[in-house]
């Protein structure tokens, strides 16, 4: 067992407990009831789904986070990303190197992400779908190049993030509608923000680390995109911040099961009726781990600001407009830093 770079030691106060015990927590949403709507048409609370709206809004209000089951995504194309990502990680730095991320580049493999300036212990390959539109507009790159750099990764793994990606993007599309709705909104309400969606898949590895109580997989963060669709492994390590006191409970891995979350654009369209939620990630030593998160997000070129219908004389706006684009380039442009959504509050 060796000692960890002092670049991954968290503060002591930050430091996971790994007694914790691991609890179920987080609500668990079967979504049956929407699975014989056509979901590319309107739907509505007549459609007999009033109590799971009530439900999503009381785990979004509530909680934060949430999970899903029978929520229809391919098994099959999970179980495909997740083999993909599996031998992936397994190859040599050298090979990994050769399809890294850099500073124009917002796809590829890389491991020195800092989460609030601690390094975290794992490796990542971020796909993003619409790769051109979140690069700076003075780099001007086309969508030429774009093509040949995600023709330079294994083609097994670039065909099951694009599969991936399209159905996470239609399960999301799903419960946005249910969030609409939960907050008296018309169900599609939030498509148009994501026609020129910027949504990314990442694959995470976290590999087994000599001293679990001292680094974390993800040190403690909130998520700044709209939602987030998370699949883990059956290894579990997820932590959540409990709204009402502040402890970190562990997320217990349910089979086939999506984890769901807030982001920082939903506090911010909702004008805070929902709140998106601390959570960070435990490693240790024995056992590598998964996970793949969909990060739902808008278009560049959208300004987040509370959705009008949010807002009153009495509940007035919470936070000025900020341009998604713009924040998301400076959040990546310093290191990959995150910028926390209070520095744009009013
Ligand atoms: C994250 O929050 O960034 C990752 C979550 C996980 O791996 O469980
Ligand atoms: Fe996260």
């Amino acid at each position: 067992m060796g000692e960890v770079d002092p670049a991954f030691i968290q503060a002591p106060e930050h430091r996971p407990k790994l007694s914790a015990r691991e609890a179920q927590g987080i609500p668990l949403i079967d979504l049956s009831p929407i699975r014989s709507l056509d979901l590319d048409g309107d739907f509505s609370i007549s459609d007999g789904i009033d109590e799971l709206v009530k439900e999503m809004g009381s785990a979004c209000k509530e909680w934060g986070f949430f999970q899903v089951i029978n929520h229809g995504a391919s098994l099959d194309r999970r179980q495909k990303i997740e083999a993909a990502a599996r031998e992936f990680f397994a190859r040599s730095s050298e090979e990994k190197r050769k399809v890294r991320r850099d500073s124009v580049k917002v796809s590829g493999y890389y491991d020195t992400e800092h989460t609030k300036n601690v390094r975290d212990w794992k490796e990542v390959f971020d796909f993003t779908v619409q790769e051109p539109t979140i690069v700076p507009a003075s780099l001007d790159p086309q969508d030429k190049q774009v093509t040949q750099w995600h023709n330079q990764w294994p083609p097994h793994l670039r065909e099951a993030c694009q599969e991936y990606a399209r159905d996470m993007f239609k399960l999301s599309m799903k419960l946005m509608q249910l969030i609409a709705l939960s907050l008296g909104l018309p169900a599609k309400r939030f498509h148009g923000f994501f026609k020129d969606q910027t949504s990314f898949v990442r694959l995470n590895y976290y590999p087994p680390c000599p001293s679990p109580h001292l680094a974390l997989g993800v040190g403690r963060h909130k998520d700044a995109g709209a939602l987030t669709v998370l699949a883990q492994d059956d290894v579990g390590g997820l932590e959540v911040k409990r709204k009402t006191d502040g402890q970190w409970l562990r997320v217990k891995p349910t089979p086939d099961a999506y984890i769901i979350n807030v982001g920082d654009i939903i506090q911010v369209w909702s004008n805070e009726a929902y709140e998106s939620v601390e959570h960070r990630v435990m490693v240790n030593s024995e056992k590598e781990r998964f996970s793949i998160p969909f990060f739902l997000n808008p278009a560049h070129y959208t300004n987040v600001e509370p959705l009008e219908e949010m807002t009153s004389e009495e509940n007035p706006a919470k936070y000025r407009p900020y341009n998604w684009g713009k924040f998301f380039v400076t959040r990546k442009r310093s290191n990959f830093m995150k910028l926390d959504v209070e520095n744009i509050q009013i």
